[in-house]
Parts: C-alpha cells; structure tokens; sequence
C-alpha cells in the first residue's frame, strides 16, 4: 500500500496471517486503510526470511521512500536497531529512503495516524552501533529466565496481549531484564496447550496456566516480586 508520503508501506510482525488476533487486526486494518492493507502485512512468526524477500522486490522494484511499521508486541528499541541494521543492508546506497517505526497492533486507529507521521519515522542511515564491549557477551544477572507460548492455540486463547501485558507489569515492578529480574524469550508450542495460555519458569521449571490480566498481576507479584509459586495458576498433570 502507499501514503502521501511513501510509495509502499509495510507491516511485519508475529500472527498477522492466522488465528482470533489476526482475523480482528485485518479487519479493523481494512476499514482503515483500505483491502490495499492486505497485501502489506508481512507474517514473521516463523522468521524474517519472507519480509527480507519483500523487501528485496520492494527495492528492486524501485518502490521507495519504504516505510516498515514493526508490529511485534515484544519488541523493543534494540529489535528497531536490528530492523534499522537489517534494511540499511539490504537497501546499500537507497537506505536515506528506507523508515523504520514501532506500532501497537492493538491500537489500529493510532496505527493510521502513525503511518501519516514521517517526523515519527527513523532512517536507515543513523543507526547506532554495537558497543565494542557490552553486556550481550556476558551470562545475564536475570534470576528468572521465562517462556511466553507464541504457539497457535495458546495465541488463539489470548496470549499475546497477555504477554504484552506481562512485559508492562514487569517493567513497572522493576523486573524485567535487570539483575535479580525477568528474562523473557517466546517460544513456539510448549505442548501443554489445553491448558494454555502457557508460561514456563526457570530455573524451578513451573509450568503456568495465564488465562486473565488478573493471572497476570497476580504472577508479577507473587512469583516474580515476592519469590513464591502461585499455586493456583500451576498446571496440574492430566
Ligand atoms: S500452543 Fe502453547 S502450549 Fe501448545
């Protein structure tokens, strides 16, 4: 799709193609932006490989100023860096007309004007580098390392606002990704998925049943804050 300001617009991110989420996304997308939308939303569930192959056509093709809207719920300042990293490249000497931005898939409206907002996106040319010497080549001080199930079922039982959720209320408990704090790392299916959504805990190896925001606010507390399993929401073996 194009904007007044861009000649193609794309969307990447986790579960645009199937399941509850992505079926309302398209939908409420299309009445925004038009069916063109469709055709723009690029599925990186199961990799990048598909949106470096869009993106390489895109190029080819001359469609430039490109604007990719990065879509992933988990993402973060250090995944836009990647992205940024990535398209500058792929794009070589065309990477001053390559944008990159961050949207939430659950505010469609904001969505729209986002895309209408060029002083909203970032360049491919600027992007910072990797500090010589960094934390990422040391063992983590994280005391928790957690597995979010992006797998199909526990999608299509809400896990992913979920997990958003999750992310936030970690944040504000200062637990996430600090010393002492919270890992989290998605994964594919865990297996226990009838009673998903499923979270998994190391090192004590729990296995969770997060089905509520009030799970939610009830694991970042009890369990990730104050230390001790919440016994109600343990998965039981069938
Ligand atoms: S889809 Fe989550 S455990 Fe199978």
């Amino acid at each position: 799709m194009k904007t007044a300001h861009y000649a193609r617009v794309l969307f990447a991110g986790p579960d645009l193609n199937q399941g509850s989420f992505a079926e309302l996304l398209r939908r409420q997308l299309v009445e925004r932006l038009g069916a063109a939308v469709l055709d723009a939303l690029c599925d990186t569930g199961a990799g990048h490989d598909e949106l470096w192959a869009r993106l390489r056509n895109c190029l080819a093709a001359g469609e430039l100023p490109l604007l990719l809207v990065d879509l992933d719920p988990l993402g973060g300042s250090q995944q836009l860096d990647w992205l940024r990293d990535q398209l500058k490249s792929l794009a070589g000497t065309q990477a001053e007309r390559v944008f990159v931005c961050s949207g939430d898939a659950e505010d469609v409206p904001a969505l729209a004007a986002l895309i209408q907002q060029p002083e909203r996106h970032l360049d491919c040319l600027q992007v910072p580098q990797l500090p010589a010497a960094h934390a990422w080549s040391c063992i983590p001080p994280h005391h928790y390392r957690v597995l979010l199930c992006n797998g199909p079922r526990c999608t299509r039982r809400g896990a992913l606002p979920l997990w958003k959720m999750l992310r936030e209320q970690l944040k504000a408990a200062g637990k996430l990704e600090c010393a002492g704090g919270v890992h989290l790392t998605r994964t594919q299916c865990q297996f226990p998925c009838d009673q998903g959504p499923t979270l998994s805990v190391y090192p004590s190896g729990a296995w969770y049943r997060v089905s509520s925001e009030a799970d939610v606010r009830r694991l970042v507390q009890e369990q990730f804050v104050e230390g001790r399993e919440v016994a109600e929401l343990i998965m039981r073996q069938a």
